[in-house]
């Protein structure tokens, strides 16, 4: 073969994976500003909440009881207007679980991405998750975040000042829920170092960060595949 043929070759490879390539806007406005919104209230939660437990000194215990009460309410506020963000526009759909191509992605973390194998699932504009992606998110909305809310709530107003009488809830003990939401913190934790070197594999190291900033990501075009398949059988 002559060295022409195998560079057009080479070219032709190449012209058909950037022709593969299509960029789609994924993440909507609103669903990025909740996505940092949430990621800086969760880490400067876990921060400050770590100084109360006592884990060590930074803004001092009262300045950072009183940080981690108005972070936590913000984080509350944030979760209801997310709430109806996510049943208004549909966007619920893509956290119901699913067994269907699980086990090909937990071997693919396992294993293929090591060996540089593909990804067993596509991302489409329609399924934005993974079927792992899909539980993992579906168990943080569920019951993490619903845990560390309703424990954080009660931490609160376990005792309570109202019109300058001190006010119960009733509670006996606070310590299986401060151990609950102690306990949940670690969860989270874990989630977000976890999730933050998940984020370097997509389909170039930072093509998902990327996109949950401008909101655009390349996926795979399954019309041009499509397309490309035709052609090339013509040519054969
Ligand atoms: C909206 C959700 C949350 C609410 C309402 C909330 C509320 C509270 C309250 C009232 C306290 C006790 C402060 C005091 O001693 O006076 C506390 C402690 C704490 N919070 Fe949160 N919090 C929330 C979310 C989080 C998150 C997301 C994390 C970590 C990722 C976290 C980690 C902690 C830790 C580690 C403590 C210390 C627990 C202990 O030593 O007993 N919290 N939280």
């Amino acid at each position: 073969m002559l060295y022409s043929d195998i560079s057009r070759t080479k070219n032709l490879r190449l012209i058909i994976k950037v022709h593969n390539m299509k960029r789609v806007f994924i993440y909507k406005k609103y669903e990025r500003f909740w996505h940092w919104t949430q990621a800086f209230l969760v880490v400067f939660l876990a921060f400050t909440g770590f100084e109360v437990h006592g884990s060590f000194s930074f803004f001092g215990y009262e300045s950072a009881v009183d940080l981690h009460n108005k972070a936590a309410w913000a984080l509350i506020i944030l979760t209801v207007f997310t709430i109806f963000w996510h049943f208004t526009t549909g966007e619920w759909r893509q956290y119901l679980p699913t067994t269907k191509n699980l086990k090909s992605q937990i071997e693919y973390y396992l294993t293929g991405i090591f060996r540089n194998a593909p990804h067993p699932v596509r991302k489409t504009i329609l399924s934005k998750l993974n079927p792992l992606q899909r539980i993992v998110y579906f168990m943080l909305k569920v019951m993490l975040f619903p845990i560390m809310i309703i424990t954080g709530l009660l931490y609160m107003f376990y005792r309570y000042q109202w019109q300058g009488e001190m006010k119960s809830l009733g509670i006996e003990s606070i310590e299986p829920i401060a151990l609950l939401h102690t306990v949940g913190a670690y969860l989270i934790i874990a989630f977000v170092v976890v999730h933050l070197y998940l984020i370097t594999t997509g389909h170039t190291i930072s093509s998902n960060l990327n996109a949950m900033i401008t909101g655009w990501e390349e996926l795979e075009d399954d019309e041009d595949d499509k397309k490309d398949i035709k052609e090339n059988k013509k040519k054969e």
